[in-house]
């Protein structure tokens, strides 16, 4: 993987990009028919798809020095944001049972990737402004406050500063197999917005698998939501 890969960067709109909230009969129509898409897809497609989203990932957040990827798991975007990107990058996890022997890891990527054990709640070694792109994926719908979460990001960003957000959505093929809570994409956006992030969107890509959501931390005197 070259770091071109991480290179061209394209920046969505700022409206938000989301289905319509599910109500009545065109609800459930919607509903129905996103399960009938989901039934079509193979149980492997989030492993067909992964290197494809990390390199997607890279690319839309190229221009960051400092990444922290909330909720890393076994920071293996981490790890590709650090070795592909050559991001200084800290994969942050509630658990560390996952994470890399950070010894055993070569020694460019041990140079630019660390793995802390935190509650993305309180990021507490992170100063205020210090972090120009956030990460989180398949995370935050397992966050027991994710606009706890959100609020935190939204600190240790710089102004300007990036926040992605990947997820699996609600009646889609991560529902079939592993029957959690999800977020439909205008409730991902939403959230963002109310925890005042700026140019947010959220949308559904990769056959409607995946919500891709992000926003930015505000640049000028951040107004009171
Ligand atoms: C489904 S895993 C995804 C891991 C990784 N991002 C990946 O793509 O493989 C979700 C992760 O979120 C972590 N997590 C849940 N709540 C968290 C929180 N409040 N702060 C930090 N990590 C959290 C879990 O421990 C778990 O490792």
């Amino acid at each position: 993987m070259s770091r071109a890969s991480c290179r061209s960067r394209s920046r969505g709109s700022s409206a938000a990009n989301a289905s319509a909230p599910r109500r009545g009969s065109a609800g459930r129509c919607r509903q129905t028919s996103a399960r009938r898409r989901a039934a079509s897809v193979p149980d492997d497609f989030y492993d067909k798809i992964k290197a494809r989203l990390y390199r997607r990932i890279g690319e839309e957040i190229s221009g960051a020095q400092r990444v922290v990827d909330i909720g890393c798991g076994g920071c293996e975007l981490a790890r590709f944001l650090a070795e592909a990107c050559e991001h200084n990058v800290t994969g942050v996890d509630i658990k560390d049972g996952a994470f890399p022997d950070h010894d055993g890891l070569p020694k460019h990527v041990r140079q630019r990737l660390r793995c802390i054990k935190a509650d993305g709640q309180s990021l507490d070694f992170l100063d205020d402004g210090t972090v120009d792109a956030i990460t989180a994926v398949w995370a935050v719908h397992e966050m027991a406050e994710p606009g706890a979460v959100l609020a935190e990001a939204r600190r240790v960003l710089r102004p300007g500063g990036e926040l992605v957000i990947v997820d699996f959505p609600r009646d889609s093929l991560a529902q079939r197999l592993w029957h959690e809570h999800y977020y439909d994409p205008r409730e991902m956006g939403r959230m963002l917005e109310r925890t005042g992030f700026d140019d947010v969107s959220s949308r559904l890509i990769e056959r409607q698998q995946v919500i891709w959501a992000k926003g930015l931390r505000p640049s000028q005197k951040e107004a009171v939501r």
